[in-house]
């Protein structure tokens, strides 16, 4: 395992819009995240948690400061090389699942694959090992996401997230839009996923949803490594985040034991085989 950390902030800071009518989203957010710590951002809406992840991959750039993403610093590289960070290193959940709505599950997962060289038959066959150590089961797989539950989609997001095997997963109010037993179930495939695969994860909430999903703190209490960061509304500067760092670092030195066996990691698949399509392109 590597010393360098998976996410650095710098005195970051983001505004929207011109001089006289900004918004500022982020004040001078400095944050250090040590590879495979869960790290759980806690904040009322608006407070830029949005703002903050986008900025961690690469989505959107800051005003001022810096971010570095496993020892490189986003605002050094290219478009293509951003892109080819994201792509390889971070998986992004969101609350909103964000799945094409005509490809099946398997389709969907399947998807990124093609822009890492795998060809459609192949990443299919990875896309089902994936959704099938995500809990869904094969005929969910070949369904559209309309036809899925909520908690069924969210896994087939977080399958999509983690099919090309990235170390750092960050989530966007990942329970924000399920009930709280199937919330409660997609934060313990999060927490699997950092105890198990040693994976980075940071995922924001909102605070009103620590009591609906009993996401927090229960979900640190058996991270191995977790950080709850609280953003603190700063009426001086109007700021919504001027979070400077950790506000409540509980290392766990024992690691969590969960009640469901850990996800396997993946087997590789064959880059292509003889009569293998290429990958299709979603229709909106
Ligand atoms: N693209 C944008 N243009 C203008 N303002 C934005 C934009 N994105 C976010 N904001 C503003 O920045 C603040 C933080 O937003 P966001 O990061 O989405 O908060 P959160 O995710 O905590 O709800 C809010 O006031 C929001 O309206
Ligand atoms: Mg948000």
């Amino acid at each position: 395992m590597t010393d360098t950390p998976a996410v650095v902030l710098e005195r970051v800071s983001k505004s929207y819009g011109d001089a006289g009518h900004a918004v500022t989203a982020l004040s001078d957010v400095s944050l250090q995240v040590p590879a495979s710590q869960f790290l759980s951002i806690m904040g009322p809406s608006g407070s830029g948690k949005s703002t903050l992840l986008n900025l961690i991959a690469g989505l959107d750039t800051p005003t001022h400061g810096r971010v570095i993403v496993g020892g490189q610093e986003l605002t050094h590289l290219s478009d293509d090389a951003c892109s080819d960070l994201r792509l390889r290193h971070i998986g992004f959940v969101f609350q909103s699942f964000n799945l094409f709505p005509t490809f099946t599950a398997e389709e969907n997962v399947a998807w990124p694959l093609g822009f890492v060289g795998l060809r459609w038959r192949a990443a299919k066959m990875r896309a089902a090992e994936t959704l099938e150590q995500m809990g869904v089961d094969a005929a969910a797989r070949s369904r559209l996401p309309a036809e899925l539950s909520g908690g069924e989609q969210q896994r087939v997001a977080i399958a999509r997230a983690l099919v090309t095997e990235p170390r750092l997963v960050l989530a966007d109010e990942p329970a924000g839009n399920l009930d709280s037993e199937t919330g409660r179930s997609i934060l313990g495939v999060l927490l699997q996923l950092n105890t198990q695969r040693r994976l980075t994860v940071i995922m924001v909430t909102t605070t009103h949803s620590r009591r609906r999903t009993g996401s927090e703190p229960s979900s640190c209490a058996t991270a191995a490594s977790c950080v709850t960061c609280m953003p603190i509304p700063n009426r001086a500067t109007g700021a919504r985040f001027p979070c400077t760092g950790s506000r409540h670092a509980r290392p766990r030195p024992r690691p969590c034991s969960l009640a469901t066996p850990p996800p396997a990691i993946p087997a590789r698949t064959p880059a292509s085989t003889p009569g293998d399509p290429a990958m299709p392109a979603p229709t909106p």
